[in-house]
C-alpha cells in the first residue's frame, strides 16, 4: 500500500522502454486521484491486463481502467488527435465511461499526420541516420516545437485568430523543407475545426489543475513513457526518443518543481529488451537459444509497432546510471516469470574496454559498440511463480533479487509474476 506521505508517485522506465509501465500504473491507480502523463507521444504503448482482456494505451494514462481516477495529458505529451480520438472511441466500445475524466493541458503540442509523413520520410532516406523510430512522428513534432514554430491544444479555442495562421506557417515551412510533403490546407484546417469542437470541453490549464489539486491533498501518479535509455540528453543518443522521458521530464511535462516531495519508482525487466536501432550492451546473439526463447516466452513484440524486441540479459551497469539519473526510491522488477526455466540467469555487472574497467555507463555509440561486458551467472529457480506469494517464492530467486538490490543500493519494492493486472508481488522483507 502506498504511505500516507506519498502524495506524488512517479514510475520511470529504466531501460529502453515495455519494462510494464502500463501494468504497475494500473495497479498502483487505484490508491490515487490523478494519473499524468507527462511526455511523450503515441509512440507509448502501455498494456493491462484484466480478466483475459488486454488494454492498450498510447496516449491515455493508463489509470483511466479505474473510475475514481482522472487522467491528465500533460504539457509535455504531443498528441496526435486522430489517435486520441481512437482511443476515446475504444473507451466507449468497451464501456468504460471517461466522461469529466480525462482532461489535456493546453500546453500539450499538436502532432499532425505532416510530422508523422516526415517521420517515415526521414527514416528511408539515404544520408541520414536511421534511429528505427515507431514513425508516430514524435521526432518532427518535438522539432516543431523546439523551433517555436509548434502548435499548442490550447490554440484551438482561438481557431481563426491562432490556430490557423500558425497551420498555414507550420505547414508551408514543412513543406519548404520536405519536397514529397503534400499538404491540403484547407482540407486539414476543415479537420481541426471539427476536433476542435470534440476537444473542447477537455481543454484546460493542466499546470494550474495540477497545482489546485495537489495543494488540496490530492494524490498524483506519474506515469512515465518511453524510458531513461530512450533520453534525448541522457539516453544512447543518436539513438533515442525525442523527449526527456527521465524524472526531469516528468517536472517539466507537467509544471511541478524538482523539489516536490516524490516517490520515484524505476521499472525494469529482468531481462533487457530493446526495439529499434542503437547499443545495446546485454544483447544476445541472434543464433543464440536464449534469446529465442527470451522473444518467445517474453512474447517480445512491440506494443506499438509489433515489431521484434531485440533481447538480452539485465545489465547492472546501465541500471545503476538510470538510477543515479533518475533518483529511484525503489524498483519495480517485471516479468521474473519469463527467466523461470532457464538453467541459469546472468546479469551484467562491469564495462570494459581496452582492458580498462568503465565508471559508468558510456556517452557514445564508439564506446558503447566495443565493450566487453563482464556477467555474473546465478542458477536458475526453474520452477513457475505464477500464483506464488512472496513468501512462496523460491530462494534461489530471492537470493537473485537480494543481488541486484545489494548492487544498486535500492530496495525491490514490487515484482512481477505475469501479465494479468494482479501478477505483481509486493517485497515488505
Ligand atoms: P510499457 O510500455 O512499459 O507499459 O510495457 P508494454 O505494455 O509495452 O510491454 C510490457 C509487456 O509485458 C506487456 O505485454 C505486459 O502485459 C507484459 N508484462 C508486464 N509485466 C509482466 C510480468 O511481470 N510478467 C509477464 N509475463 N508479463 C508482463
Ligand atoms: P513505452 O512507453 C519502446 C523507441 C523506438 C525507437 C526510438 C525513437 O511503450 O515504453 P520515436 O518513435 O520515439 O522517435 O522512436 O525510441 N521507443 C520506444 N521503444 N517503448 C517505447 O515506449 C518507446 N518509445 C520510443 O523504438 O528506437
Ligand atoms: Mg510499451
Amino acid at each position: 500500500m502506498m504511505n500516507k506521505g506519498e502524495q506524488i508517485i512517479s514510475i520511470i522506465g529504466c531501460q529502453w522502454g515495455d519494462e510494464g509501465k502500463g501494468k504497475l500504473v494500473d495497479y498502483l491507480a487505484k490508491q490515487v486521484n490523478i494519473v499524468a502523463r507527462a511526455g511523450g507521444g503515441s509512440n507509448a504503448g502501455h498494456t493491462v491486463l484484466v480478466d483475459g482482456k488486454k488494454h492498450v494505451f498510447h496516449l491515455l494514462p493508463s489509470g483511466i481502467l479505474h473510475e475514481s481516477v482522472t487522467c491528465l495529458i500533460g504539457n509535455g505529451v504531443v498528441i496526435h488527435i486522430p489517435a486520441l480520438i481512437t482511443e476515446l472511441e475504444y473507451l466507449s466500445r468497451v464501456g468504460i465511461c471517461y466522461k469529466n475524466r480525462i482532461v489535456i493541458s493546453d500546453r500539450a503540442h499538436i502532432l499532425f499526420g505532416f510530422h508523422q509523413e516526415i517521420d517515415k520520410i526521414n527514416e528511408t532516406s539515404d544520408g541520414v541516420v536511421q534511429i528505427g523510430t515507431t514513425k508516430r512522428g514524435i521526432g518532427p513534432c518535438y522539432s516543431s516545437k523546439i523551433e517555436r514554430i509548434g502548435i499548442r491544444i490550447g490554440d484551438l479555442l482561438h481557431f481563426e485568430s491562432d490556430f490557423e495562421p500558425k497551420f498555414r506557417t507550420l505547414a508551408r515551412t514543412c513543406c519548404q523543407r520536405y519536397k514529397s510533403l503534400k499538404i491540403d490546407e484547407d482540407a486539414e484546417l476543415e479537420a481541426y475545426r471539427h476536433y476542435a469542437e470534440v476537444l473542447k470541453d477537455f481543454i484546460i490549464d493542466g499546470i494550474e489543475y495540477l497545482h489546485r489539486h495537489i495543494n488540496q491533498g490530492r494524490r498524483l501518479l506519474i506515469e512515465g513513457a518511453n524510458a531513461t535509455m530512450l533520453d534525448i540528453d541522457l539516453g544512447t543518443y543518436p539513438f533515442v526518443t525525442s523527449s526527456n522521458p527521465s524524472i526531469g521530464g516528468c517536472c517539466y511535462g507537467l509544471g511541478i518543481p524538482l523539489n516536490i516531495p516524490n516517490k520515484i519508482i524505476g521499472i525494469a525487466k529482468a531481462y533487457t529488451t530493446r526495439t529499434g536501432f542503437g547499443p545495446f550492451p546485454t544483447e544476445l546473439p541472434d543464433d543464440d537459444p536464449i534469446k529465442e526463447y527470451l522473444t518467445t516466452i517474453g512474447q517480445e513484440y512491440g506494443t506499438t509497432t509489433g515489431r521484434k524486441r531485440r533481447c538480452g540479459w539485465l545489465d547492472l551497469v546501465q541500471l545503476r546510471y538510470a538510477a543515479m539519473v533518475n533518483g529511484f526510491n525503489c524498483l519495480a522488477l517485471t516479468k521474473l516469470d519469463i527467466l523461470s526455466h532457464l538453467q541459469e540467469v546472468k546479469v551484467a555487472i562491469a564495462y570494459f574496454h581496452n582492458g580498462e574497467k568503465l565508471k559508468s555507463f558510456p556517452s557514445t555509440t564508439k564506446l558503447l559498440n566495443e565493450l566487453e561486458v563482464q556477467y555474473a551467472t546465478f542458477p536458475g529457480w526453474n520452477e513457475p511463480i505464477n500464483g506464488l506469494t512472496y513468501e512462496q517464492l523460491p530462494k534461489k530467486l530471492l537470493d537473485f533479487l537480494t543481488y541486484i538490490e545489494r548492487q544498486l543500493s535500492i530496495p525491490i519494492k514490487y515484482i512481477g509474476t505475469g501479465p494479468s493486472r494482479d501478477d505483481i508481488l509486493i517485497c515488505d522483507a
